[in-house]
C-alpha cells in the first residue's frame, strides 16, 4: 500500500508528558477498509496516539496525515470539516446524561448540518443509526436508563450519524460483560462491511481482536514493535511479543 492512498499516516511521531516518554518514533499506516487493531499494555500510550491523530493533543514531533491532509497545517475550520469525517468512539462513552437518545444523536448534527439540513434529514439520519446498532426503541430514553452495552451502542450510533470515513475505537469492549463484548465486536465488524469504514481498534480483549482485527499493531515501548495479523503475532517467538499471548 502506498503512503498517498492510506487513510491515515503517522510517521516518526514522539510525544512525552515531562519526563513520562509515551511515544518514541512512532509509525503506522491506516489502510482504506481495513480493521486495524493497536495492542499494547495499559498506560503504553494508545489513548495518547489517538488523541494525536485527532488533534487533541499536540506531538512534540512527527507528521500526521488524515485522509490526505497534514493536521498540524489546518485551521480550526478545516480541522471541525475533517472531524465531521473521523468518528471517535470514547472508552467512557461521552453521552449527555441530560439528553434523551435521540438529542444525543442530533448533537453532532448542529455543529456539522445547517438548520435546513437537520430540519430535512436529522429524523433519518437518527433513525438510521440507531437502527444500524439495534437500538430503534431506545429513541427517547435517557442513557441512565439503558445498560452499558446499550450506552456503548448510542455512543457509536452518535459517530455514525455524519457518515464518517474513518472510526477510531478506543477500548470499545472494556468493562462489558463477554456476551455483550462479543456484540460490540461484530457490530464492529457489520458497520465496517456496511459503509466501508477504516478503523483504527484499541483493545487488549483477545476476542474482540480476534473478530474484529485484519491486521494488529503492538505499541511497546512507544514504538511501532510488531504489525502482522493475529495468527502471525501470536507465532511469534519474540519474548516481549509473547507476553500478550501466553
Ligand atoms: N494529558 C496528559 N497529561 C499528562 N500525562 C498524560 C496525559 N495523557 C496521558 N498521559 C500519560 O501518558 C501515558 C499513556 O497514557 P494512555 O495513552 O492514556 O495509555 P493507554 O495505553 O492505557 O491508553 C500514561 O503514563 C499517562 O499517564
Ligand atoms: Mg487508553
Amino acid at each position: 500500500m502506498n503512503k498517498e492512498a492510506a487513510i491515515i499516516t503517522v510517521d516518526h511521531l514522539s510525544k512525552a508528558f515531562g519526563s513520562n516518554v509515551v511515544l518514541t518514533d512512532f509509525s503506522m499506516e491506516l489502510n482504506p477498509g481495513e480493521n486495524l487493531v493497536i495492542l499494547g499494555k495499559s498506560g503504553s500510550g494508545k489513548s495518547v496516539l489517538i488523541k494525536c491523530i485527532i488533534n487533541l493533543i499536540a506531538p512534540d514531533q512527527g507528521k500526521i496525515r488524515v485522509l490526505g491532509k497534514d493536521i498540524s497545517e489546518l485551521d480550526q475550520e478545516e480541522m471541525d470539516k475533517l472531524r465531521a469525517d473521523i468518528g471517535f468512539l470514547f472508552q467512557s462513552n461521552a453521552l449527555y446524561d441530560s439528553m434523551t437518545v435521540r438529542q444525543n444523536l442530533e448533537f453532532p448534527l448542529r455543529r456539522h448540518w445547517t438548520e435546513e439540513e437537520r430540519e430535512k434529514n436529522a429524523k433519518n439520519a437518527v433513525t438510521e443509526a440507531l437502527e444500524d446498532v439495534g437500538l430503534a426503541h431506545t429513541l427517547n430514553m435517557m442513557p441512565s436508563e439503558l445498560s452499558g452495552g446499550m450506552r456503548k451502542r448510542v455512543a457509536l450510533a452518535r459517530t455514525l450519524i455524519l457518515k464518517p470515513k474513518v472510526i477510531l475505537y478506543d477500548e470499545p469492549t472494556t468493562g462489558l460483560d463477554p456476551i455483550t463484548a462479543r456484540e460490540i465486536s461484530n457490530l464492529i465488524v457489520k458497520i465496517q462491511k456496511k459503509y466501508q469504514t477504516a478503523s483504527i481498534i484499541i483493545s487488549h480483549d483477545m476476542n474482540c481482536i480476534r473478530i474484529t482485527s485484519n491486521r494488529v499493531i503492538m505499541l511497546i515501548e512507544g514504538k511501532n514493535y510488531a504489525s502482522d495479523t493475529l495468527e502471525n503475532l501470536k507465532q511469534n517467538p519474540d519474548p516481549k511479543i509473547r507476553e500478550f499471548f501466553d
